[in-house]
């Protein structure tokens, strides 16, 4: 098992990542647990979480005489709204919620953000712990304080910065997911490699087959090296004012015109936006002569190895590049004096935040790209 620190003044808090940590979620987050009054535990669940691992996690605090509350979400992104979280906060304070308690989240990123995004307003703030229980909410969404819910403006645009106080990110849900949904959370996995640790990437290279299968030791050191980067990046730069958090952001501005092209819907999933996004950006760079054809053809196959999409041209759009950037300027991430920041790449483990990228020549570039290949 690893324990990964996140460290924030004051707020700082351990990821711990292994297998067996939710049969042992008691012993790890007995602290947070006590305060709750008449030893009830609320957790918000996915309901396919909940089914899969909702009677571990209950026998685990059972053996001290604590059963659980349950408030569950139903699988997809409807919850994660205003009236979701009504729902939520009201189920809260009639639990009789207080500051010092705290809540837990067993899924993936939908219940991650919402439960945050409650606990964040609730009596002006309680505790929550994260229980990720899918790739990407493991090495991305329950780590570093981002929570939100979607509005009819869009996703993610009304929310707040409150961290966790523990993760447990237990590798054994991992065997439940869905392979497509596996690989959707490795392209995050190849993310890390790709923005900032080129010696990642190149194990990743090596060992990407053996994450996929969930092999015991490559799976732990994907999860544990990816969380270790968020916590370097989160810690350097908590609320995204510098442009450090921003670099976590390669493969979304590009990912996020394709997921609203497709409908945010199965035809793709977050994490294949993000790949194909990842190929984009960097066939841009190249295009732009920073990054070198053959690095951008090194992403291009570690994407395609590992059975995600690689090539938009495959995904039939029914659009131009213009309609794209214009899904780009709905994007939450457009700067106040109108620019469109992009994450570009210098090389494999250097990305940098350019703010000077040509619309025009984006939507050149994605006209070519959406030809085939
Ligand atoms: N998922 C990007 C971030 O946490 O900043």
């Amino acid at each position: 098992m690893a324990i990964i620190p996140v460290e924030l003044a004051g707020r700082s808090y351990d990821v711990h990542v292994g297998h067996g940590l939710l049969d042992n979620a008691l012993v790890k987050a007995r602290k947070f647990v006590e305060p709750f009054s008449g030893r009830k535990v609320p957790v918000v669940a996915d309901r396919k979480a909940m089914d899969h691992h909702g009677e571990r996690l209950a026998q685990s605090l059972a053996v001290d005489g604590y059963a659980i509350e349950w408030f569950v979400v139903e699988p997809g992104e409807t919850a994660k709204s205003w009236a979701g979280l009504e729902k939520l906060v009201d189920w809260l304070l009639a639990l009789g919620i207080t500051r010092s308690d705290h809540v837990f989240a067993l899924g993936g990123g939908v219940v991650g953000d919402l439960t945050g995004f409650a606990c964040a307003i609730v009596k002006r703030g309680c505790g929550f712990v994260q229980l990720p229980t899918t790739l990407l909410a493991q090495v991305d969404s329950s780590v570093g304080g981002k929570t939100a819910i979607n509005t009819a403006a869009g996703k993610n645009l009304v929310g707040a910065f409150h961290q966790p106080s523990l993760v447990l990110a237990d590798l054994d849900t991992l065997a439940t997911l869905p392979p497509r949904e596996l690989r959707a959370g490795y392209a995050e996995v190849l993310k890390y490699g790709v923005l900032g640790d080129a010696e990642f990437f190149d194990w990743l290279d090596d060992r990407g087959g053996a994450v996929l299968a969930l092999g015991d030791e490559a799976l732990e050191q994907a999860v544990a090296t990816s969380v270790a980067a968020k916590a370097r990046i989160v810690a350097e730069d908590e609320r995204e004012t510098t442009g450090t958090r921003a670099l976590l952001n390669l493969g979304h501005t590009f990912g996020h015109a394709l997921e609203a092209e497709t409908g945010f819907s199965d035809r793709l999933l977050h994490g294949e936006g993000v790949a194909l996004g990842m190929v984009l950006a960097a066939r841009y760079s190249a295009r732009r002569g920073n990054l070198s054809d053959d690095s951008a053809a090194r992403i291009t196959r570690a994407i395609d190895a590992a059975g995600l999409p690689a090539e938009i041209s495959a995904l039939g759009l029914d659009c131009d590049g213009q309609a794209l950037v214009a899904h780009m300027l709905h994007d939450k991430k457009m700067e106040s004096g109108g620019t469109l920041p992009f994450i570009l790449l210098h090389d494999i483990g250097s990305a940098y935040l350019a703010k000077d990228v040509d619309l025009a020549d984006v939507a050149t570039f994605l006209d070519g790209q959406l030809q085939a290949h």
